[in-house]
């Protein structure tokens, strides 16, 4: 059987026009979620292309002197005319700006990109503490909230070519850490902040275990607080005895001059040096307890920048000289085939 041949043609058709499927307002946004993701993905790919070395700070433990070392670090760094950044991912309680003095700084927003504040030495500095209304209010941020906050945080800042960027993290190996680990390509290892005492060096195995575990390479401990120094002055080649920390009196013998210095250990000696050469390790080197360093922290000039040929600066120095030899190796190493 045979009959004439109907063509289908939209435009004679009398039945309802094709239309196309308007996205509902969920979708919409889930649409500008992935694109925003996309986006930020690639600056991190550009970050990493941009940015020498991505160096972590961590501790097992609060308090150690994690922000201290970590700025003290990159004010190092940068005072050897290197350009350096420091990220601040302690969302909860930030406290790099005031260290360096730069708390009441407006950051400049340009193509949906934060631009980071100036430090001193020319240090960018970019901290949750800017975007905060009240820094002295606990952010509570839990689970995907943080992380996605976190991952925001270091793909929407704009640091332009840097040698290196330090990251200062707050204590434990949680979601932080974590976050940045899997974010950030090619960073190039941890450096694990600890003091001299038995506790904080048996948290610092939980560093070592946590980077063996995201696979970025521990660049070395670094022993903060070891030693006190006090000095004097009293009859020249003479013998001069003070009071130690456990009670005991220590001698020192003044010189030509009648100067004396000691170093007392306030907490154990060396630890820093053993734990690293337990886990296998560098040692980058020890700072000494300085109280003036408490001071900087308050009034935001850190002790580099204060006294930079002060004995704290001078450890830092050489602190930065060993972490840039360990950084060196690193890249000199052939790649690891897991
Ligand atoms: N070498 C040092 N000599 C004297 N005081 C120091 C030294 N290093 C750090 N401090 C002081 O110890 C306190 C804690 O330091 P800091 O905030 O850097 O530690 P943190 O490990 O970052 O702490 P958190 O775990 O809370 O982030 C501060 O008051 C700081 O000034
Ligand atoms: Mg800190």
């Amino acid at each position: 059987m045979s009959g004439p041949i109907s063509h289908y043609n939209p435009g004679d058709d009398d039945s309802k026009p094709l239309e196309k499927p308007e996205a509902t307002a969920d979708q919409k946004a889930q649409m500008e979620q992935a694109y925003a993701q996309m986006r930020r993905k690639l600056r991190m790919t550009r970050l990493a292309e941009d940015i020498g070395h991505k160096i972590m700070v961590l501790s097992g433990k609060g308090g150690v002197g994690k922000s201290t070392v970590a700025t003290g670090l990159a004010l190092s760094l940068a005072r050897q005319g290197k350009k350096v950044g420091i990220l601040d991912i302690d969302i909860t309680g930030p406290n790099i700006p005031k260290m360096l003095g730069i708390e009441n700084i407006d950051l400049h927003v340009e193509d949906n990109q934060i631009h980071p504040a100036d430090g001193p030495n020319n240090l960018k500095v970019m901290s949750m503490a800017f975007l905060l209304e009240d820094p002295d209010k606990p952010v509570i941020w839990r689970g995907p909230i943080k992380l996605g906050a976190i991952q925001q945080f270091i793909g929407d800042v704009a640091w332009g070519k840097l040698d290196a960027l330090i990251i200062d993290f707050p204590p434990g190996t949680s979601d932080e850490p974590l976050t940045v680990a899997q974010s950030l390509p090619n960073i190039d290892g941890m450096v694990i902040v600890t003091t001299p005492q038995d506790v904080a060096l048996l948290d610092s195995r939980k560093s070592i275990n946590f980077s063996k575990t995201v696979k970025i390479p521990v660049l070395g401990v670094v022993e903060n607080m070891s030693g006190y120094t006090i000095r004097g002055t009293a009859e020249p080649n003479t013998s001069v005895s003070v009071i130690g920390p456990k009670g005991i009196p220590v001698e020192a013998i003044t010189d030509d001059d009648g100067d004396w210095s000691l170093t007392l250990n306030l907490f154990k000696q060396g630890g820093g040096k053993s734990a690293a050469e337990e886990f296998g390790v560098p040692f980058l080197g020890s700072l000494p307890f300085d109280p003036g360093v408490v001071r900087g922290g308050d009034d935001g000039v850190h002790r580099i920048v204060s006294e930079p040929d002060g004995d704290i600066a001078q450890a830092f120095d050489r602190v930065v000289s060993n972490l840039l030899n360990e950084l060196e190796s690193e890249q000199d190493a052939p790649p690891e085939i897991i």
